[in-house]
């Protein structure tokens, strides 16, 4: 049988195995950064939630985690609106903490910027931002990212926590959306 994504998919951008490998980088390298650190990963769902947990497993130094949702597309795929909406809040206060924002994609750069003005009046001892995906010439607003896992193009890309009308989120690889596939 054809699987449901099928038809939706254009082309892989990138492959299950070079995910992995990123992200076990990326887990070095914040591992060594945040050594000896009181480490709170801020997961933004629902998109980030895959990228999270592998790189929870590739951590090696002790970290928290806790889970804010925004609302900033609605069910749209195409263009966001640029109003950004805290849906559920942090269970925690974090002052004090050093916050590690844990995102599938940055495009317009909206929803960050309201994500992480938001967080900085919470007086964390420490703000920065992790990426898996960065569509880097869509940006609308300037965004201080401290790492990346991807610059990918301005194409619209579904699988690993990334949706397509919420659904596919589940697929081990990130993948172009067929164009002609798109429902507005
Ligand atoms: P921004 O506010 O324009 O930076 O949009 C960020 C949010 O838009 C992300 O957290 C995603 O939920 C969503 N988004 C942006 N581009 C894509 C895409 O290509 N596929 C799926 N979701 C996307
Ligand atoms: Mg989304």
């Amino acid at each position: 049988m054809t699987p449901a994504w099928k038809p939706f998919l254009k082309e892989t951008l990138i492959g299950e195995a070079d995910l992995q490998a990123r992200i076990k980088e990326l887990g070095v390298q914040l591992s060594a950064d945040y050594q000896g650190e009181d480490l709170l990963l801020l997961c933004i769902l629902k998109g980030g939630i895959m990228f999270l947990t592998d790189l929870m497993r590739s951590l090696t130094v002790p970290h928290e985690v806790d889970f804010l949702a925004v609302s900033s597309y609605g069910r749209e795929v195409r263009d966001s609106t640029g109003v950004v909406r805290i849906v559920k809040d942090l269970d925690e206060p974090i002052d004090g903490r050093h916050v590690l924002i844990v995102e599938d994609i940055i495009d317009t750069g909206h929803t960050l910027d309201y994500i992480t003005r938001n967080l900085a009046t919470r007086n964390p001892a420490s703000l920065k931002i992790c990426t898996l995906l960065d569509k880097t010439e869509r940006r609308e607003v300037e965004i201080p990212v401290d790492y990346t896992g991807f610059v990918i193009p301005d194409k619209f890309v579904f699988g690993y926590g990334l949706d397509l009308d919420e659904k596919f989120r589940e697929l081990p690889f990130i993948g172009v959306v067929n164009p002609g596939m798109i429902v507005d």
